[in-house]
């Protein structure tokens, strides 16, 4: 089996799947650099039975999962998913249409609607551009003061991505979210991410402990997997009084802090999936 090995530099997740794909028999791993490559759109020579795509970059990787796609290469993940994933809009607006639990959310498009907005979810809320990661510019408005400021300082120093105003209720959250790992219909894994900041980002500072996955939560990750289209994905969920609430959902998941803590070896379940889906 010739399997597509989409990516940007190749970090511990990558090694650890390269790895993983190389343990097997009979598997032939096809680099592709996105920093290198180049598409001919007309051409249909991609000899390729699989697609994996580990690319740190949000627009090449909905871009060459496209291209993939569309010369019926089956890619982990569909383009779909990366399209709704990517953007925070789109993936509240599947769970939404799923009825899966999402926390209040607003949609605005100028400083002015998105303040009406804020001071109709109340203070504190949280803004957020549609598109990003690592807990990078999403903002906590206290009060009505923080929110003009905020809006005030998108609107003339912010880019494209800034004036789309995506706008949460905080929810208090106790100190953690869950980090919740789902491949094709079985959720494998899930950590709690601790930390004095709001930001639980273990990018920012965050901290894992593995969470024991209940029916709860592997049910609600299963049903937020499945209304953005499944495939592998990581979700991040809240603990509420009324249940679990999941704020998004990622597409291309990381996971080097979650193998040792959880005791599940996430790169050969995802390797596995990944061939299996090379041979439909
Ligand atoms: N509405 C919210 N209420 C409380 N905490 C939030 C909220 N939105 C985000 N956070 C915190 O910020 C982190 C990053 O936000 P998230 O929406 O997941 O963006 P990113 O794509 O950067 O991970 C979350 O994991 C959570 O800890
Ligand atoms: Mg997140």
């Amino acid at each position: 089996m010739k399997v597509g090995f989409l990516h940007s530099i190749i970090r511990k997740e990558e090694k650890l799947l390269l790895q993983e794909f190389g343990r097997r028999g009979g598997v032939e791993v096809v680099r592709i650099d996105d920093r290198k490559c180049s598409f001919n759109l007309h051409a249909d020579d991609y000899d390729l039975d699989v697609l994996i795509e580990r690319s740190v970059n949000h627009s090449r990787a909905v871009h060459a999962l496209r291209v993939f796609h569309d010369h019926g290469i089956p890619t982990v993940n569909h383009p779909d998913v990366a399209d709704i994933c990517g953007s925070k809009f789109l993936t509240t607006q599947a769970l939404i249409r799923a009825g899966v639990p999402t926390p209040p959310c607003y949609l605005a498009f100028t400083p002015e609607s998105a303040l009406e907005a804020m001071d109709k979810l109340g203070y504190p809320c949280v803004i957020k551009p549609t598109t990003g990661s690592w807990g990078r510019l999403i903002s906590k408005v206290n009060d009505r003061d923080a929110a003009e400021a905020i809006l005030e300082h998108k609107q003339i120093l912010g880019s494209y991505h800034h004036s789309i105003f995506y706008i949460q209720a905080y929810v208090e959250k106790g100190g953690r979210d869950i980090r919740s790992f789902v491949v094709g219909d079985r959720c494998i894994a899930a950590i709690y991410r601790v930390s004095d900041h709001w930001i639980t980002n273990t990018a920012r500072g965050g901290t894992a402990k593995n969470c024991h996955v209940d029916e709860d939560i592997s049910r609600i990750s299963v049903q937020a997997a499945n209304a953005v289209g499944g495939g592998v994905v990581a979700l991040d969920l809240f603990e509420t009084p009324d249940g679990y609430s999941v704020n998004e959902v990622n597409y291309t998941m990381e996971f080097r802090n979650s193998i040792d803590i959880t005791g599940v070896d996430i790169p050969s379940m995802v390797v596995d999936y990944v061939l299996e889906a090379g041979r439909k």
